[in-house]
C-alpha cells in the first residue's frame, strides 16, 4: 500500500507516520507538509532515511502539485491543518484557506485518480460545547455546532467529505477525535505549555477560571484507532475517538503535572479568559469499541508520567520550537 499523509511534519501527522512504519513497514508512505509554523522535519530525524518514506514540501492548496503526487497513492491521510483555537482567534483567514479550501482541493484531486480511501482527520470541537458535570456526551449523531473559527472550518472540512462520499462516491471515512497529548506536540498548547514552562521555571498560564473540560486521548492510542478505521472501517462512516477523561478540568490537568515533577501550585497564573471559551468536551467512543474492541492501553496519570518524561529529555526538540516564531505569538498571546 502507498500512504499520502498531510500534514505529517506535525504532531500527530508525525507520531502516526512513526506508528505505521513500525507496524506496516512494507508500506510506502508520502509525506507532504507545508512546513507552517507547526510542521517541524525534527520530528521524522529517525525515518527520513526509511526507503520507504519520502517527505515532500508543498501546499495542499497547490492543485498542480497534488496531480503529480497523487497518481499510485491507495490511500489519503489527511491531517494537514491550521490546529490551534487561539491562532484561528486572531487569524481566521488562515484556517478557511487550509482547513476548507485545502481539504477540497484535495478532495477533488484524490477523486481523479480514483485513490481506494480518503481518511479525513477530524475533531470533537465541530460538535460545540457540553454544560459542566452533565452526563451528555458527543456521538457520531451529534449535531454540528461549531463555535470558533478553527472548529467551523474544521467543520465545513467533514461536511465537504460528506459530499463527496454522496455525490461523487469517493470512498471516505471520518475521526473525530478529541484533545491529544504526547511526543512532538507544539508547545502552544496546554499540556507540552505547562510541562515546559515549568522546565524554563515560567508560569503556567491558565484561560479564565480554569474549570474548563478536555477529553484528554494519548496520540499513540489515536493513531490505533485510525489504524483500525484504515483496515476495518465501514465506508462513508464517522467514528469518534476519545474518552478517557471528561471529568478532569484544565486546573486539574496543571496540577497533576506539577505534582508529577515536584513544583509548587504557586506557578499557576490566571490570564484572561478565551473568547468563545468551549465549556466541556466529552466523547461517547461505543462504536468504535464495540466495532473494532478499541480503548486506550493506559491511563491517563500513565501517559502525563511517559509524556513529562519525552519533553525532559528531548530538551532540545523543544527549545528549537520555543526559540522561532512562537517567541513572538507567546508575547501577543500572552503579554499584551
Ligand atoms: P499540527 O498543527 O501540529 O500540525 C499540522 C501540520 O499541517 C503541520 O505540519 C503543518 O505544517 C501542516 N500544514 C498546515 N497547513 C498546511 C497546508 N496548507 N498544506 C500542507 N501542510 C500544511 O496539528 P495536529 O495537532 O497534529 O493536528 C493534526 C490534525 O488532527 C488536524 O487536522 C487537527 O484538526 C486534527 N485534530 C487534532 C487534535 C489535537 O488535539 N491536536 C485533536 C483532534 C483532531
Ligand atoms: O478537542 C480537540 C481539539 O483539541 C483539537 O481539534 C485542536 O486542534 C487542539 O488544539 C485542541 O484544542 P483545545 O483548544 O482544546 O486545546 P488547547 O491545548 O489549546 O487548550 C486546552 C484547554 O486549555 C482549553 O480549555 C484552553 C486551555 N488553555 C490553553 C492554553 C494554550 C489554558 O487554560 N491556557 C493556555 O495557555
Amino acid at each position: 500500500m502507498k500512504l499520502l499523509v498531510t500534514g505529517g511534519a506535525g504532531f500527530i501527522g508525525s507520531n502516526f507516520i512513526h506508528y505505521w512504519l513500525n507496524h506496516h513497514a512494507q508500506d510506502e508512505i508520502v509525506n507532504l507538509d507545508s512546513l507552517t509554523y507547526a510542521g517541524n522535519l525534527e520530528n521524522l530525524l529517525s525515518v527520513e532515511h526509511n526507503p520507504h518514506y519520502k517527505f515532500n514540501q508543498g501546499d495542499i492548496t497547490e492543485i498542480e502539485l497534488l496531480d503529480k503526487i497523487m497518481p499510485g497513492i491507495d490511500i489519503v491521510v489527511h491531517f494537514a491543518a491550521e490546529s490551534h483555537v487561539d491562532r484561528s482567534i486572531r487569524k481566521p483567514a488562515d484556517f478557511m484557506k487550509t482547513n476548507v479550501l485545502g481539504t477540497e482541493i484535495l478532495l477533488e484531486v484524490a477523486l481523479k485518480h480514483k485513490v481506494k480511501r480518503f481518511h479525513h482527520i477530524s475533531t470533537d470541537e465541530v460538535y460545540g460545547s457540553l454544560q459542566l458535570h452533565s452526563q451528555t456526551k458527543f456521538n457520531e449523531y451529534s449535531a454540528y455546532n461549531p463555535r470558533s473559527p478553527y472548529a467551523a472550518s474544521k467543520a465545513a472540512s467533514d461536511h465537504l467529505v460528506r459530499a463527496y462520499f454522496f455525490t461523487y462516491k469517493l470512498p471516505v471515512t471520518i475521526t473525530n477525535c478529541t484533545n491529544n497529548f504526547g511526543p512532538y506536540q507544539h508547545p502552544e498548547k496546554l499540556i507540552p505549555l505547562a510541562i515546559t514552562n515549568v522546565l524554563e521555571g515560567k508560569k503556567v498560564p491558565i484561560y479564565g477560571d480554569g474549570l474548563y473540560v478536555r477529553d484528554w486521548l494519548y496520540v499513540k492510542d489515536h493513531c490505533r484507532a485510525i489504524e483500525l478505521v484504515l483496515t476495518k472501517g465501514r465506508i462513508g462512516e464517522t467514528y469518534c475517538v476519545g474518552g478517557m477523561t471528561d471529568e478532569i478540568s484544565n486546573l486539574e490537568v496543571v496540577k497533576r503535572i506539577l505534582k508529577i515533577m515536584g513544583k509548587s501550585e504557586s506557578v499557576i497564573e490566571y490570564v484572561k479568559d478565551r473568547p468563545g471559551h468551549d465549556r466541556r468536551y466529552a466523547v461517547d467512543c461505543k462504536k468504535i469499541e464495540t466495532e473494532f474492541d478499541w480503548k486506550p492501553l493506559y491511563d491517563f496519570d500513565t501517559y502525563l508520567v511517559q509524556t513529562i518524561s519525552w519533553y525532559e529529555k528531548n530538551h532540545e526538540w523543544w527549545t528549537h520550537v520555543k526559540n522561532g516564531e512562537y517567541t513572538n505569538y507567546y508575547k501577543k498571546q500572552y503579554q499584551e
